[in-house]
C-alpha cells in the first residue's frame, strides 16, 4: 500500500473515492463541510432526504457529485461527536475500508484522520487509519482453486491531516504503520493456513525464508537435537504426531553485541485435538489457530527487521501437533522438564503450557532482558476478557504495566490479572513436582502459575491471546493481534 500525508482542500481532491466522516444528527465534519460548500450542499440534502443518520459504522456511498473531481463521495457515520472516542474512531475506519473495498478503486482519499479524537496526536491517529486500511485490505485466497477474479484492487491512499505541520509525524507514522501491517498480514496467513499445509516442518521452512529475506539469525532444531536438550515435556506432546516437532529459534541483532535481548516465545501447536483428552468435534477446526502465538513471534520479528529497531530480540517457538495416538502421551505420565522439575499430565488437552516450559528454560541461555510468550493457552480467557483484550501475567509488576502501557499505544489492549500465590496452591500432584493442571477454576491463572516456575531467571510476561487471535463465525479468520502490540513494546525499549 502507498500512503501520502496531505493537508489543505479535501475538495480538490482528484481521487476514486473521498472519504468524509458525519456526526449523529447529521452533523457534517470540517473537511465534509468544506466539501459540501464546494458542491452547493449537495451532500446537506442527501441527509436531509435521511439516507445517512451518522450511526458509527453506517456508510452511504454517492457517485457523480458534481462539481467535485473525485469519483465517489463515501460519508461514513461517526456517532456522537462527543462520545468519538477511540472504538468510533476504529469502527468508522473499518466501515469505511469495508465500503471502499467493494468498489472497484485503486485509490482513495480518507478525510477522517483529521478529526480529534480524545487524547490521541496525529501520530496515532494516522498509524491506526494505515493499520486499518491494510487491515482491510487483507485477503487470504491462496487456496482458493480459482484465482479471485482480477478486481482491481486499493493501491493508493491520501490520510488527510488538519495543518500543514502534522505532515511530517504523520509520515513517520504511517511508514511504522505499514511495518506493523506487514508483520500483522504475515501473522493473519501463518494463523489462516490449514493444518495440513501449516505443520511443524513448513513453520521452519517459513522462518528460514524469513531469515533469509531479514537477514535473521535462524536455527531450526529437529527431534535429535531436542533430545539432547532434555525437552523431556514438549517432546511428550509431540509423541501422539506423525509429523516431526520443530524447534525454531529466529534472532534479530540489531543492537550492541554483549546487549540481552529481549525474547519473545509463541505457542505453536499447529493442530491441538486435545490428545488423549481429546476435544468436542464442534469447531475443532478453529483449532488450527493454536500456533498464532508463534504466529505473533514470526510476525513481530519481520516488523522489527523492517524497522530496522537498535536493538536485539530473539524469536523462539516450540512446534508441534498434539494429537491422540498409540504413542501419544496419557493422563497419568510422568515427565521431566528441560528445568528438571518433573511434571503429571493430568490432561492431555493442557499441552501449551508443556511445550512453552521447555523454550522458556532454554531462553535463559540468553540472559535475556525481559521474555514474553505468547499462547492461545485457556478457553477460560476467552471467558473472562472476551474477544477484545489480551490476557497479561507478569511475575515483573513494571514489566506488565510496560506491556499494558504498549497495548494502550498500539489500540491493541490488554489486561493485567493477578497470578499470587493463593492461585499457586492448585498445583499440587502426589506422585511429580506438580501437575500441569489446577481445577476449573481460575483456568488462565493456573495456567500462567504453571508457567512462572519455568520464568524465575528473568523477568517475564504470558499473554494469552486465546480469545483475541482470532475470529469465529462469519468473519473466521486470524486477525493477528498481538504483533501491534508487540511491536510498540520493543519500540519502546528500543529507544528506553
Ligand atoms: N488451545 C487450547 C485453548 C483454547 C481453547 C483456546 C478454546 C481457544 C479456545 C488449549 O490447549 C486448551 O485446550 N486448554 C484447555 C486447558 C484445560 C484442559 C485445563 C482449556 O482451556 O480447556
Ligand atoms: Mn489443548
Ligand atoms: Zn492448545
Amino acid at each position: 500500500m502507498e500512503f501520502s500525508i496531505k493537508s489543505g482542500s479535501p475538495e480538490k481532491q482528484r481521487t476514486g473515492c473521498l472519504v468524509i466522516g458525519v456526526y449523529e444528527g447529521r452533523k457534517l465534519s470540517p473537511a465534509a463541510r468544506d466539501v459540501d460548500n464546494a458542491c452547493r450542499s449537495a451532500l446537506s440534502d442527501v441527509l436531509r432526504r435521511g439516507d445517512l443518520e451518522g450511526k458509527v459504522g453506517t456508510t452511504l456511498l454517492l457517485h457523480n457529485v458534481s462539481p467535485l473531481p473525485a469519483d465517489r463521495v463515501l460519508l461514513v457515520g461517526l456517532g456522537k461527536e462527543r462520545d468519538f472516542n477511540e472504538s468510533a474512531y476504529r469502527a468508522a475506519l473499518n466501515a469505511a475500508m469495508k465500503a471502499i473495498r467493494s468498489t472497484g478503486t485503486i485509490e482513495a482519499c480518507i478525510c477522517l484522520t483529521d478529526l480529534p479524537v480524545k487524547k490521541r496526536d496525529t501520530s496515532w491517529k494516522i498509524e491506526q487509519a494505515a493499520i486499518a486500511v491494510m487491515d482491510g485490505a487483507y485477503r487470504f485466497d491462496r487456496m482458493k482453486s480459482k484465482a479471485p477474479e482480477a478486481k482491481r484492487v486499493l493501491r493508493k491512499v491520501m490520510l488527510h491531516v488538519g495543518k500543514r505541520n502534522e505532515i511530517g509525524e504523520g509520515e513517520a507514522a504511517a511508514n511504522r504503520a505499514t511495518a506493523i501491517a506487514e508483520g500483522v498480514a504475515l501473522a493473519k496467513d501463518l494463523g489462516n493456513l490449514p493444518p495440513n499445509v501449516c505443520t511443524p516442518t513448513f513453520l521452519g521452512e517459513q522462518a528460514a525464508q524469513l531469515g533469509k529475506e531479514h537477514g535473521l539469525k535462524v536455527e531450526v532444531l529437529e527431534q535429535k537435537e531436542i533430545e539432547k536438550l532434555g525437552m523431556g515435556s514438549f517432546l511428550a506432546v509431540a509423541k501422539g504426531s506423525k509429523q516431526p516437532p520443530r524447534f525454531i529459534v529466529m534472532e534479530y541483532r540489531g543492537g550492541k553485541g554483549d546487549e540481552p535481548p529481549v525474547a519473545l516465545v509463541g505457542k505453536g501447536i499447529t493442530f491441538d485435538t486435545g490428545g488423549i483428552s481429546i476435544k468436542p468435534s464442534a469447531e475443532m477446526d478453529e483449532m488450527k489457530f493454536d500456533m498464532c502465538g508463534a504466529a505473533s513471534v514470526f510476525g513481530t520479528m519481520k516488523a522489527v527487521a523492517l524497522m530496522k529497531l537498535p536493538m536485539n530480540v530473539v524469536g523462539v517457538v516450540p512446534a508441534t501437533e498434539n494429537m491422540p495416538g498409540g504413542n501419544a502421551v496419557k493422563p497419568g505420565d510422568i515427565v521431566t522438564t528441560m528445568s528438571g522439575q518433573t511434571v503429571e499430565i493430568l490432561n492431555t488437552d493442557a499441552e501449551g503450557r508443556l511445550i512453552l516450559c521447555d523454550a522458556l528454560t532454554y531462553v535463559e541461555r540468553y540472559k535475556p532482558q525481559a521474555v514474553i510468550d505468547i499462547a492461545t493457552l485457556t478457553g477460560a480467557m476467552v471467558i473472562a476478557l472476551g474477544h477484545v483484550a489480551t490476557g497479561v501475567f507478569s511475575n515483573t509488576d513494571s514489566l506488565a504495566n510496560e506491556v499494558l502501557r504498549a497495548g494502550d499505544v498500539a489500540w491493541d489492549r490488554a489486561w493485567h490479572l493477578p497470578m499470587w500465590d493463593d492461585y499457586q496452591e492448585q498445583l499440587k500432584s502426589n506422585f511429580a513436582d506438580f501437575p500441569n493442571i489446577g481445577s476449573r477454576a481460575g483456568g488462565s491463572i493456573t495456567a500462567a502459575c504453571f508457567l512462572s516456575r519455568f520464568t524465575k531467571a528473568y523477568p517475564w510476561a504470558h499473554l494469552d491471546i486465546a480469545g483475541t487471535a482470532w475470529k469465529s463465525g462469519a468473519e473466521k479468520g486470524a486477525t493477528g493481534r498481538p504483533v501491534p502490540l508487540l511491536v510498540h513494546f520493543l519500540e519502546r525499549r528500543a529507544h528506553a
